[in-house]
């Protein structure tokens, strides 16, 4: 199994150029089962999520071609396609969960696998498959897969989610699209991923109105448009970056991205200390001077995101004084927290509160990464610990992040990927 070897102590310094986002992708790549007509997604980030829903849609049935030197996949879905989502493939991918709506709008029928992915807390499908259900679909769980059906199709109506959830704004966002009539759906996600994936839906053809703050209209198509899309920026990559040039003292520019899309977390970055310089599709992030504490909750977006908890905790065990992290999205978000103390942190735990006492001075050993974000979060650590630091099982980084090692190393880190 393939290691990290990451020697810490180095300044990084020079520019990294961020990936398009996973998250947006794999919805995207979801729904191109709507259309028969060929799609073009380009920006598209070359991480193993991306490339097991790709080999998802092959299964189905899909004609993809992945040009990865160009980032580019174009995708003509000619025939009818198939309807049956295999464990095999579902058990490592969460979002793979995200065809049961598309299938099932475009198809009356689907059998998918009940999803894995980062074991971050028990996270159920409840709030998708009952939103199905409203919409008329037939849902049976029968040995680990959800086997749905909608005779008559699926039917639009008023469908207000009981928790912000990205994955079921998604799903039912993508199914409303080919159902009957007019679909309400409130209390959505609507995080920068799902605006993109309402824009790829839109250019497709899909009637699809924001109501207010987080309320989505979706007036139900037969008919779709061939259509070229590029993909958003990954904010999370590019958050992990500002927080490794703020932990080595380094300085970074970070290219490819929108500020406007992270503010919330630039203006949080910038209050512990960090030096920021927006400008209109990049920023230079650095750190000269000692990182200040603060308290952080994870919200859905425009809140802090749970997605970069992980990193922003290595950050604060260098800070003057005491932080704390207040996990709202999952309930077993702090599994890198055992492996951060085995570098010398020193963090509390409290049902889903982190208290991380801060002016650490890490020292290098050998750790196991859990699920993505806490991979990276180890990562972090990594290059400001002391001596050699060894991050075992990075197959969970790979589902997420594009060629990390080598984006480091040529800012400066010594960091090398070793069997
Ligand atoms: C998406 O997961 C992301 N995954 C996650 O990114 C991200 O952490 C999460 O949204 C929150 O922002 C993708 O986009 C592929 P949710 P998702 O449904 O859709 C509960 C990463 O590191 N819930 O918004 O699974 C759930 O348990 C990953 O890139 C139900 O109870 O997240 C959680 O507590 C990991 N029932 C909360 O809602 C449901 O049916 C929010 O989950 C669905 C969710």
């Amino acid at each position: 199994m393939q290691k990290l070897e990451i020697n810490g102590g180095k300044k990084l310094s020079g520019s990294i150029t961020i990936s398009g986002s996973k998250n947006a992708t794999l919805p995207i790549l979801a729904s191109t089962i709507l259309t028969n007509k060929k799609v073009v997604i380009k920006n598209i980030p070359l991480v193993k999520d991306v490339e097991t829903m790709v080999d998802l849609l092959k299964l189905l049935g899909s004609t993809i071609k992945l040009d990865k030197k160009k980032k580019k996949i174009e995708i003509i879905n000619k025939e009818s396609l198939k309807t049956f989502a295999p464990y095999r493939l579902l058990k490592t991918m969460r979002a793979g969960v995200l065809v049961l709506g598309a299938l099932l709008a475009k198809y009356k029928n689907a059998k998918v696998s009940l999803p894995g992915g980062c074991a971050i807390g028990s996270r159920p499908v409840d709030i998708h498959l009952n939103a199905l259900k409203k919409m008329g679909a037939n849902i049976k769980i029968k040995d680990g897969y959800i086997i749905a059906s909608a005779k008559n199709g699926l039917k639009g109506c008023l469908i207000t989610f009981p928790k912000v959830s990205v994955g079921a704004t998604e799903n039912i966002l993508i199914a409303a699209c080919f159902a009957q009539g007019k679909t309400k759906l409130r209390n959505c996600a609507l995080e920068p991923e799902i605006k993109d994936l309402i824009l790829f839906l839109q250019k497709l053809g899909c009637k699809i109105n924001q109501i207010g703050k987080r309320g989505l209209n979706i007036l139900g198509v037969r008919k779709t448009e061939s259509i070229s899309h590029q993909v958003i920026f990954d904010r999370i990559e590019a958050g992990t970056y500002i927080i490794a040039a703020a932990l080595t003292n380094g300085i970074l520019k970070i290219k490819k991205i929108n500020p406007k899309v992270i503010l919330t977390e630039i203006e949080l970055l910038k209050k512990m200390g960090v030096k920021i310089i927006k400008k209109k599709n990049y920023i230079i992030a650095s750190c000269s001077k000692k990182i200040k504490n603060i308290n952080i909750i994870t919200e859905p977006y425009p809140g802090f995101p749970t997605d970069l908890q992980a990193q922003i905790m290595v950050l604060m065990t260098m800070a003057n004084g005491t932080s704390t992290i207040k996990e709202n999205i999952f309930e077993n978000r702090f599994m890198h927290v055992s492996e951060l103390r085995r570098l010398g942190a020193k963090i509390e735990i409290k049902n889903n509160k982190a208290t991380i006492y801060g002016n650490s001075k890490l020292k290098g050993a050998e750790l196991m990464a859990t699920d993505l974000r806490a991979s990276v979060s180890l990562v972090l650590a990594g290059l400001v610990a002391k001596n050699k630091t060894i991050v075992n099982r990075i197959y969970h980084l790979d589902r997420g992040y594009e060629k990390i090692e080598k984006k480091l190393s040529l800012c400066g880190a010594k960091i090398k990927r070793i069997k």
